[in-house]
């Protein structure tokens, strides 16, 4: 691959959620996705990454799972609702965790570490045209759905990403200017 070809790779890379909830992704595919987010830097060798790769049914699950979570935090009746079905909007959802390190440091560097490791999956479904989007877990539902994909209760969740092949592409967003500081 040239420089050229990885650049194309990362700037087409877009989050996209108009996704044919219907169209199956092989599994092998998944796989090969998910396998990369080992492959980002980990401080340490502390290989802090967790997933759960959820389909079907289970999805309903992990939508109902959370919304019931939501509801005991308060949350409004609305936005519980909508998160009942959420999850069916694409045809696969990854959970994806970061372990608990042994100091409050290390905590920290491997959240960073599996946020590597997303991106490295975000690319990679990029490569197979898939479309993905990285999905904020709700606020006071960790516990809720660390015990759903048979983690620890105190892994980290940072992100649930649907993956689907795409009916649309979106609209790219503007980048900022970098803001980096060249000392020589
Ligand atoms: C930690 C994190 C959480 C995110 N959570 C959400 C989310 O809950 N809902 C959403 O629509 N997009 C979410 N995104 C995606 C961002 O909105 C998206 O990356 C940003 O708009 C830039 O667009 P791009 O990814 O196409 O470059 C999240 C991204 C990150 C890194």
């Amino acid at each position: 691959m040239t420089p050229e070809e990885l650049e194309t790779l990362i700037t087409a890379r877009r989050s996209n959620l108009l996704i044919d909830a219907s169209r199956e992704i092989d599994s092998s595919i998944v796989e090969r996705i998910v396998n990369t987010a080992q492959w980002a830097p980990n401080h340490k060798r502390t290989w802090p990454l967790r997933a759960a790769v959820i389909s079907g049914d289970s999805r309903r699950v992990l939508g109902d799972t959370i919304a019931d979570a939501m509801a005991a935090h308060g949350d409004d009746d609305i936005k519980v609702l909508k998160t009942r079905g959420k999850f069916m909007r694409s045809p696969i959802v990854i959970v994806v965790a970061a372990a608990k390190g042994d100091t409050s440091n290390e905590t920290e560097e491997n959240k960073y570490a599996v946020a590597a490791g997303v991106q490295n999956m975000l690319l990679m479904a990029e490569s197979f045209g898939l479309a993905a989007l990285w999905g904020s877990p709700a606020k006071g539902a960790n516990d809720a759905i660390t015990a759903l994909c048979l983690m620890e209760s105190t892994d980290h969740v940072m992100g649930i990403i649907y993956l689907g092949w795409p009916t649309q592409s979106v609209r790219i967003p503007e980048r900022p200017g970098n803001q980096v500081t060249y000392l020589s």
